[in-house]
């Protein structure tokens, strides 16, 4: 087993990207709200996280630290800082002058392993309201900013340290190399978590769960649910059963071209042609909310009938990834964060089927390392995100097959012109959108009437918020007169330049 360390969260909005630092540098980590802590077996070292709260708050969250401090080294940043420092003595105090933003570590002890090859001047990013103000007899400064006195501390005698800063953003310029110091030079963590490894071990327990049992599973063309089921392909063969289904809403050429590369993978995946089912049922139907319901239940019926073909099947595969796990144990609650769009949500509970997740325990970012270790093409791992309704909800209004095709036709042609000019990885997210508008054009010497689509391209790295892509005007130019010479029916396009929020990603 490889060695491991605890991420105590207090409920700041960073606690992930520590936990993802941390994996970034080959270490596994499992975060676990304050308030919902496993037994410290196991975990080598701890990390006390950042929170909105206050430590002078009455009822401020906390940990029994004595524990903590007898398992193994701590590093508690911010509020984990301010814990540490208050409950052994010191005092937190609101602070007198700006602690919001980037500042200078004037002063650094370099003698300290956890400062070892960092500068004096480097970066680093507050955001607290409070500071501590007096630290205990046994504590010692270890760096400083203008502002902030004791920017970092340690315990004397102890391997029990504090930042006041945020080493895990992007703005603390030295943040990986003082949380690679604590991991590796304080902890004597060996950096034993790679993807190799992870496909190893997961590889070996899922043998070991599923032995002969039967696996069945639904692949979207997404990179998460290809990896999920390339493991547990590579640990049962055969006996995982996967089942494509073509909605008629994917992207042009995507199902069959998805399909074969799934067999090339080595897959046993069945296509299931269900193009018409699905726009039978979505005839004349505008509401997106509406649309998303009959997506989900019509395929959720068309799940169900094609695994009753399977006999025996006792599991189901899901791409189930560690962010979703999290939102559902959070400090905030089970309930705050959960999607409302999950795609195959209901089935398990429908189908008495016992659930496998194999990368539950992993960032999107590991999920492609790991796609990527197992041989898994750029196609796949660097795919942008796809709704599960796919271009229903991209069809503003009700959707025909008309509509759908000439959708497919101007998105086939935005796709293709992203990736020939290389930009389609510098976006997160980029799709054609059927707006329900006709306008006046001319073509010729004729008048003509057709339709309106919108080009949405954004930035983001998590879906939650995202930024319209500033993509080059002559780019634009390109793709709009592609697509009114080439696709019949469109004669205006038009450029998507809101932001996330107030706009959403998708218009429906
Ligand atoms: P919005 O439009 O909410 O989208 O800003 C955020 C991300 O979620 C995707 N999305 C969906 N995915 N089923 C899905 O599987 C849905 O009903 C759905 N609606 C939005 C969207 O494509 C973007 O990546």
């Amino acid at each position: 087993m490889h060695q491991k360390l605890l991420i105590i969260d207090f409920g700041s909005q960073y606690t992930q990207l520590i936990a993802r630092r941390v994996r970034e540098l080959n270490v596994y980590c499992e975060i676990w709200p304050y308030n919902h802590l496993p037994s410290l077996d196991g975990f080598q070292a701890v990390i006390l996280s950042g929170s909105p709260h206050s430590v002078r708050e009455r009822n401020a969250p906390t940990v029994d630290l004595q524990a903590i401090f007898a398992n193994g080294p701590v590093l508690g940043v911010c509020y984990g800082a301010q814990l540490i420092a208050q409950k052994s003595g010191g005092t937190v105090e609101k602070s007198a002058t700006r602690e919001y933003g980037r500042a200078n570590l004037n002063d650094v002890s370099k003698k300290e392993d956890l400062f070892k090859g960092i500068k004096k001047g480097s970066q680093v990013w507050m955001s607290h309201g409070d500071t501590i103000f007096e630290i205990p007899e046994n504590f010692k400064i270890i760096a400083s900013t203008h502002e902030v006195k004791v920017a970092a501390f340690k315990v004397k005698k102890q391997d029990v340290y504090g930042v006041q800063f945020h080493p895990e953003v992007y703005h603390s310029e030295d943040g990986t190399k003082l949380l690679g110091n604590f991991l590796y030079k304080i902890c004597g963590f060996t950096g034993d978590w790679t993807p190799g490894m992870f496909v190893e071990e997961t590889v070996a327990e899922l043998k070991n769960t599923l032995k002969k049992d039967k696996v069945i599973m639904a692949l979207s063309g997404g990179v998460d649910s290809t990896v999920a089921a390339s493991l547990i392909s590579k640990a049962i063969g055969k006996n995982l059963h996967c089942i494509f289904v073509d909605n008629g809403l994917l992207r042009k050429g995507e199902f069959e071209s998805v399909l074969h590369s799934y067999k090339d993978f080595g897959l046993n995946v069945k296509g299931v042609d269900a193009k018409a089912r699905f726009m039978k049922a979505l005839k004349g139907v505008s509401d997106p909310e509406k649309k998303r319901k009959i997506i989900g239940g019509l395929f959720i019926e068309i799940f169900d009938e094609e695994s009753k073909k399977i006999k025996d099947a006792k599991w189901l595969g899901q791409g189930t990834i560690y962010p979703d796990v999290i939102e559902s144990v959070s400090v905030k609650g089970p309930s705050a964060t959960i999607k409302s769009h999950h795609n195959v949500g209901g089935l398990p509970a429908k189908m008495k089927l016992k659930v496998v997740e194999p990368l539950r325990t992993l960032f999107k970012d590991e999920v492609r390392r790991v796609g990527r270790s197992m041989g898994i093409g750029e196609d796949f791992i660097g795919r942008h995100p796809f709704p599960g309704p796919g271009l229903a909800i991209r069809i503003l209004g009700d959707i025909t097959p008309e509509k759908a095709a000439i959708l497919q036709e101007a998105d086939f042609i935005y796709i293709n012109a992203l990736k020939k000019h290389g930009l389609y990885d510098e976006v997160w997210q980029a799709g054609a959108i059927f707006l329900p508008v006709q306008s006046v054009g001319v073509m010729g010497d004729e008048r003509t009437y057709e339709n309106a689509i919108c080009l949405r391209a954004v930035t983001s790295t998590d879906g939650m918020t995202a930024d319209w892509s500033r993509l080059p005007y002559d780019f634009l130019a390109q793709v709009s007169n592609e697509i009114i010479n080439k696709v019949k029916g469109v004669n205006r396009v038009v450029f998507d330049i809101s932001s996330k929020p107030p706009a959403t990603i998708e218009w429906e």
